[in-house]
């Protein structure tokens, strides 16, 4: 172990240090630091690209935590916010995960308060609550099952005629209650950065680019849904844009969701026409984390995620019933 590791140990650094450091320096001990431990990289789509650069599975919330289950390694760093990182602890509660800054934390996954859950559930007593990831592990141990961007659909359909309380995103909610007709309660909560979207960006940018496939990501409001080609989640519009070389070549594609997924596709296909809806649909909290960040979260393994045992227990079998209707690989 050289001598910038040994002294972590024993000091904590401030991060003002590392941030004097240039980045060459912090990719080199980042690098160094990976290959010393039994860590593995986790990386949100939203992330910024240095901080993608460094991934090593890159993907939505629920998929990285569900990659992490399958690995060895001990130390996990979660490079998102908050409640992606208490989903790889609660799936993975041997091990250690570890969240690069402390104040990278997800707005709507705030905006459920358990004392009004608990009402809404007294009110509605033979409702099921659907509660989707991007949501605190209170929340989660308060639920039924959970549920993705990805999936929402498909959890809901599984559980028959119940009426259903969906928490926090009201948008995600109405999406799925128009494609199931399923009894849904919303819970009012949205995602500050897909909420802001609105019809005269669609129009704005369809007048621009004319012929491009327009894809949105369920977190908008539904007049936004409603004039998109393609409704997904952050993989699943990378696996479109994958499989769709062609029309993105030759037609185009609006990417609806943060500029961080965009950014990505971008440079994984420069000769690809990939628009962004909205070039300022950025979520502060995911660019947090930042190379001295990252640097210091895999030296220092700071700063450690903990999820309380009850809560623990509970949340699991929320996230355990939805991953089990998932299909198998
Ligand atoms: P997905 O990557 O699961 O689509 O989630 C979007 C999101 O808003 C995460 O914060
Ligand atoms: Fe939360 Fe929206 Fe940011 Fe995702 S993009 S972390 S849902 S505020």
């Amino acid at each position: 172990m050289g001598n910038e590791l040994k002294s972590s140990v024993n000091v904590i650094p401030d991060i003002e240090e590392y941030k004097k450091l240039p980045h060459e320096e912090l990719n080199r001990r980042i690098n160094r630091a990976k290959k010393l431990k039994n860590v593995v990289l986790l990386v949100h789509n939203y992330q910024r690209l240095e901080i993608q650069e460094h991934a090593d599975l890159l993907g939505d919330s629920l998929g990285l935590s569900i990659e992490a289950s399958k690995t060895d390694a001990s130390l996990i760093v979660f490079c998102g916010v908050d409640f992606m990182a208490e989903s790889a602890k609660i799936l993975n509660p041997e091990k250690k995960v570890v969240l690069p800054h402390d104040r990278a934390d997800c707005p709507m996954a705030k905006m459920v308060d358990l004392e009004g859950l608990r009402a809404l559930k007294k009110k509605h007593p033979h409702a099921l609550v659907v509660t989707y990831v991007n949501s605190t592990a209170e929340v989660k141990a308060e639920s039924d099952i959970c549920c993705t961007s990805a999936n929402a659909v498909e959890v809901v359909r599984s559980l028959g005629d119940k009426k259903i309380i969906f928490t926090p995103d009201r948008n995600l909610a109405i999406y799925t209650q128009r494609m199931t007709g399923a009894n849904i309660i919303p819970w009012e909560g949205y995602c500050y950065v897909h909420d802001s979207l609105s019809e005269r960006e669609v129009e704005l940018a369809q007048a621009e680019y004319p012929d491009a496939v327009f894809i949105a990501h369920p977190e908008c409001p539904m007049e936004v849904l409603e004039k998109a080609d393609l409704i997904t989640s952050t993989s699943g519009m990378v696996k479109w844009v994958d499989e769709n070389q062609d029309t993105v070549n030759s037609r185009g594609v609006i990417i609806g969701t943060e500029e961080g997924l965009v950014r990505q596709l971008q440079k994984k296909y420069p000769q690809g026409k990939i628009f962004p809806l909205f070039d300022k649909a950025i979520c502060a909290t995911q660019k947090l984390i930042t190379l001295p960040y990252l640097c210091r979260a895999i030296e220092i393994e700071q700063f450690e995620i903990e999820v309380p045992q009850d809560t623990r227990k509970k949340a699991y079998l929320a996230l355990k019933r939805m991953i089990d209707i998932l299909p198998q690989d």
